[in-house]
């Protein structure tokens, strides 16, 4: 049986002072959670980390990005190993905001998962078609080159959860329905299957990402292959994650 997984995407959202109001209101949320058996968190900016982690230490706790390399002269990045001064269990990779505007690739997700994989730290991976490519049926080549160039050579799925969220419905309010995000969920197993045998992808956490709001979340978490959720909008206030949680 996969535990439930929310993680709340904050993207660039939230000073330090804002994310300390919310992780001062967030204990209710934790404590729904443990009653609830669901593992629930939040990628905050990089500078939010630590408030969140001094106020309410039991949320799971992420990076938005990393780097792949230790350290070198690349301005504005910041590198897994400094991210290990935080108290963060690991970083979404190739979120589609990051693949649109800062050139993301198969290529570069999969060397930022093998550094992660290597600093022994966990992987949100994520995987999406864009709308183009959704209208002209091609989302499960894409989803599949992205899995494979993506986990090239990476030695197994320990620690890793996969995201679906396809691009067209992140932040535009029109979420897939439960029935399609199923199918390709369920495809993205197919293909941890293939790649990786049974165990690994009966084990492996899929989750489904874009316009998840309290009143769709329930849906998703009825079907067989989603075992949860990469929220954006929905995770900002304390009262809208708890009724993500609520309705789980
Ligand atoms: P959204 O964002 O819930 O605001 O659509 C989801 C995401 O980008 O992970």
């Amino acid at each position: 049986m996969r535990r439930k997984l929310l993680i709340g995407n904050w993207k660039m959202n939230k000073t330090r002072g804002e994310a300390e109001e919310f992780a001062r209101g967030s204990h209710v949320l934790t404590a729904l959670a443990v009653k609830k058996n669901i593992d629930i968190g939040v990628t905050p900016p990089f500078l939010a980390i630590d408030v969140i982690a001094k106020y309410n230490p039991k949320l799971i706790l992420g990076a938005q990005n990393c780097h792949y390399l230790p350290k070198g002269a690349y301005t504005g990045e910041v590198s897994i190993e400094m991210l290990q001064d935080l108290p963060i269990t690991m970083s979404l990779v190739g979120h589609s905001e990051r693949r649109t505007y800062y050139n993301e690739t198969n290529e570069s997700c999969n060397k930022k998962i093998l550094a992660l994989k290597d600093h022994s730290l966990g992987v949100i991976y994520c995987v999406g078609e864009t709308l183009d490519q959704f209208e002209k049926g091609l989302t499960k080549e894409v989803v599949k080159a992205q899995l494979d160039e993506g986990l090239k050579d990476v030695a197994d799925l320990d620690n890793i959860v996969v995201a679906y969220e396809p691009v067209w419905s992140i932040g535009t309010g029109k979420n897939a329905s439960k029935e399609i995000a199923e199918d390709v969920c369920k495809f993205i197993r197919d293909e941890l299957r293939a790649l990786y045998g049974d165990k690994a992808a009966d084990k492996v956490r899929i989750l489904y990402g874009g316009s998840v709001k309290p009143v769709n979340i329930h849906d998703y978490l009825t079907m067989p292959d989603i075992d949860g959720a990469l929220v954006g909008g929905a995770s900002l206030s304390v009262d809208s994650y708890l009724q993500l949680i609520e309705n789980m």
